[in-house]
């Protein structure tokens, strides 16, 4: 069974999941207005990706018999002064993200709860992905310069990208009931 201390760690971070969404669709509907609409593609299917971390977490908690606790999911900013600075905003975020995954693989391991360690590691992994996306992107932009046709080309690419459920089992599961 889940401790409080974890299962209200757990449930400020399924917290934190929808605020990362919020932000990152907020971001987006300002690459929207901008124009480009392939960073705007790229930052919603980021969110949707966000709201499935939440998701998931969320039912861990119950599934380990804890009671998730809910609290105001606080307002992201939503101007930017341009690309670069999303970029280097998502990068910024996704560290702090990085650092509160971090604090609960921990209190899992003191608490020797093998069962949430074992379910935060895909987490732990996970922050690897989404810190080193940000950077390649950042450091695509860095060649582009502040040159905005080039900055289209990163538009172009960032348009292909489609949702993949990050856990289609849990999600096939749930269909079977
Ligand atoms: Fe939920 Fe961006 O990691």
């Amino acid at each position: 069974m889940l401790s409080e201390a974890l299962s209200k760690a757990l449930s400020e971070q399924v917290n934190a999941e929808y605020y990362s969404a919020y932000l990152y669709q907020a971001m987006s509907a300002y690459a929207d207005r901008a124009g480009f609409k392939g960073i705007a593609n790229w930052l919603s299917i980021q969110a949707k990706e966000e709201m499935a971390h939440g998701v998931h977490m969320y039912e861990h908690i119950l599934e380990r018999g804890g009671t998730p606790s809910f609290g105001d999911v606080k307002a992201p900013p939503s101007s930017y002064k341009s690309i670069r600075e999303v970029f280097e905003k998502v990068l910024a975020h996704e560290i702090h993200v990085t650092e509160r995954i971090n604090k609960i693989a921990s209190l899992s391991m003191q608490e020797n709860d093998h069962a949430t360690y074992n379910f935060i590691l895909w987490y732990v992994n996970e922050q690897i992905e989404e810190e080193k996306n940000a950077e390649d992107i950042i450091a695509k932009i860095a060649i582009m310069g502040d040159n905005t046709g080039l900055i289209y080309h990163l538009d172009m690419e960032l348009a292909g990208r489609t949702f993949t459920d990050p856990f289609p089992a849990a999600a096939a599961d749930t269909a079977a009931g």
